[in-house]
């Protein structure tokens, strides 16, 4: 049987609706349904030539989007202040994760590569930066056990390493810059 979205969704609204306060129960939902990324891409489109960020399901314990990002993007380190299950089914997601110091910066820790068929678990304390290296779009499902767009949230400028309010204004036009660029060399270089 095929990715069903409306059944993911609410599949994942049960878990969290019993208790899952570490998100351990939508990782295993995110896994099963990752573990078959044909039928995800069957359902819900293959990656485009447009970044996107689509909400599947929002409340106050939990937040569904789809996430479609171009070639070359390089995001500032941000926190979430809630748990997070990330689902990649179509191309790859580097994450830099970093320990945050007693003066609020941070410093680059460990790493792990997200690639087609990838899930991971992200505790409610992570911070972490995300870039896409390779030339090939990357498509994702991200899971929050909160609202997302309410919670407030930092991030830190890659010079610096110095904590901000999050804007995800400066995030939104980082993509764009990535995905207009990944436009102009697929123009130039149309066999690629
Ligand atoms: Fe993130």
């Amino acid at each position: 049987m095929g990715f069903d979205r409306d059944g993911f969704v609410s599949e994942c609204a049960s878990a969290v609706k019993a208790g899952d306060p570490l998100g351990a129960g939508v990782g295993q939902l995110l896994e099963r349904a990752i573990s078959d990324p044909n039928s995800i891409e069957a359902e819900i489109g293959d990656r485009t030539t447009v970044p996107s960020m689509i909400v599947w399901h929002r409340s106050d314990e939990m937040t569904i989007f789809h996430m479609v990002w171009p070639p070359g993007v390089d995001l500032f380190a941000h926190d979430h202040n809630m748990w997070a299950a990330i689902g990649v089914y179509g191309g790859r997601e580097d994450n830099q994760f970093y320990d945050l110091r007693p003066d609020g910066r941070i410093e680059p820790s460990t790493g792990k590569t997200l690639t087609r068929g990838d899930t991971a678990n992200l505790g409610i304390d992570v911070v972490h930066s995300v870039s896409n290296p390779t030339r090939e779009w990357s498509a994702a499902i991200h899971v929050y056990g909160g609202d997302y767009f309410a919670v407030p949230r930092t991030m830190w400028r890659g010079d610096t390493l110095e904590p901000a309010p999050l804007d995800s204004a400066l995030i939104s036009q980082a993509v764009e810059l990535a995905a207009e660029s990944a436009r102009t060399t697929s123009e130039r270089n149309p066999e690629v």
